[in-house]
């Protein structure tokens, strides 16, 4: 395959699989003088020789780079390979997977426009839709996650766009892409998807109907806890769309956090296969746990909806939680005794995390807010690394020991 193909060719029709396009994908273009390496290019302007050229490639007759709010090489070879691993046509990336929700929602939404989502997206997306839209008279209805019908009648009644987030941030609720994005398309709506939690290895949204995918790369995609980003990929005119508002309020990602991504993205199928089979695993176990009144995970056959999981997962990917009996206090005992977690808000790293929603996905808002929500303050969300899984199960055990 020649450097022009891996760049030009979505997942879905370049013939390799996601393990090996997850190494090779959208480099080609970026390397100089034999460098095997996506090189960091920290340079705030493109300089050009003759006034021609440098018209040319501002009005995007010819290749090139102007300045690096627009457009940078290290930043393009990122976007390059989430846009081929998403099978998607366009790609864009941002400062941060926050800045791509509401860049997203901003540069698509007007005033008068009706959102519907879900109660259960990633707290910082929830208050988007409570607090920010709503200044700019952008109404956003938030649906039970898993009452389909529900949102379906919410689309039928108007709306612009359809927001999903599957699997959910914390509980791990599953709605059917297709099935909804197919209302969507009914109503002549929008269809963004959160793929964060599944990651490009086990879900692709556009497949399923999705006009844009979106990640917080600072999870999966990094995959090391040490950057932070965000890229959305679908249909160019609406990715052009985004793009342009962000080229204008400037949340661009950084070169240097770009070659992290990309460096951090090449073992991403590695990684995920590796968390699949461990959180099963330790799902499995926590089940028959004393102590674990519950536990969320989309690949075990209990799951609510784990008929609609198993149809648009690959894999069932590295988060799950689990309710502890005795509410936030048992959790208070758990926690610090865990040796093989972090005790942080982040998820999707090669080490393992936990933390309950309350310091994590949900700390903007109140337990009283986190009840409506259905997140119970007995809640660990666990992220599993890479580690061994039965040493984690030994490490669980441990802790678990004093709920
Ligand atoms: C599902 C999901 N989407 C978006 C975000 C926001 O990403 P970032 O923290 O990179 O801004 C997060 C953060 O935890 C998340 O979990």
């Amino acid at each position: 395959m020649t450097d022009r193909a891996k760049s030009s060719q979505g997942a879905a029709n370049t013939g390799l699989s996601p393990d090996t396009l997850a190494v090779w994908a959208g480099e080609g273009e970026s390397l100089v003088q034999g460098a095997t390496q996506v090189p960091v290019v920290y340079s705030a302007a493109y300089g050009y020789p003759d006034v021609e050229t440098w018209l040319d490639v501002a009005q995007g007759k010819k290749p090139g780079h102007i300045y690096s709010r627009n457009t940078n090489p290290t930043v393009h070879a990122f976007e390059e390979k989430v846009r081929i691993l998403e099978g998607a046509a366009a790609a864009a990336s941002f400062s941060t997977g926050m800045a791509a929700v509401s860049n997203t929602l901003f540069g698509l939404l007007s005033p008068g426009d009706r959102v519907v989502s879900v109660k259960d997206t990633y707290g910082g997306t929830n208050l988007m839709f409570g607090e920010f839209l709503p200044r700019f008279c952008i109404e956003a209805e938030l649906c039970d996650t898993t009452d389909h019908e529900q949102i379906e009648a919410a689309i039928a009644r108007g709306c612009t766009l359809l927001y999903l987030e599957t699997p959910t941030n914390p509980t791990l609720k599953v709605t059917d892409i297709a099935r909804l994005a197919g209302a969507a398309r009914r109503a002549g709506a929008l269809v963004v998807a959160d793929n964060t939690f599944a990651t490009p290895i086990n879900q692709n949204p556009l497949a399923l109907g999705a006009d844009l995918v979106l990640h917080s790369a600072t999870k999966f995609l990094g995959g090391h806890a040490d950057v932070l980003g965000g890229v959305i990929c679908g249909d160019p005119d609406l990715v052009a769309r985004v793009y342009h508002y962000r080229e204008i309020t400037g949340a661009a990602l950084d070169p240097m956090a770009a070659y992290l991504l990309i460096r951090g993205m090449k073992t991403l199928a590695l990684r995920i296969g590796r968390q699949n089979e461990s959180a099963l695993r330790i799902a499995r176990w926590l089940q028959d746990q004393p102590g674990v009144v519950a536990v969320y995970y989309p690949g075990l056959e209990t799951h609510v909806h784990h008929d609609v999981a198993a149809r648009q997962m690959r894999g069932y990917g590295g988060m799950l939680s689990f309710m502890l009996e005795g509410g936030f206090e048992a959790v208070k005992r758990v926690l610090p005794r865990l040796r093989l977690a972090h005790r942080a808000a982040n998820l999707g790293a090669v080490e393992t995390i936990a933390g309950p929603p309350a310091t994590t996905s949900h700390v903007e808002c109140s337990a009283e807010e986190r009840a409506a929500m259905g997140i119970p303050e007995g809640l660990i969300r666990y992220s599993v690394g890479i580690e061994d899984a039965g040493d984690l199960i030994a490490d669980l055990e441990q802790a678990l020991a004093v709920a």
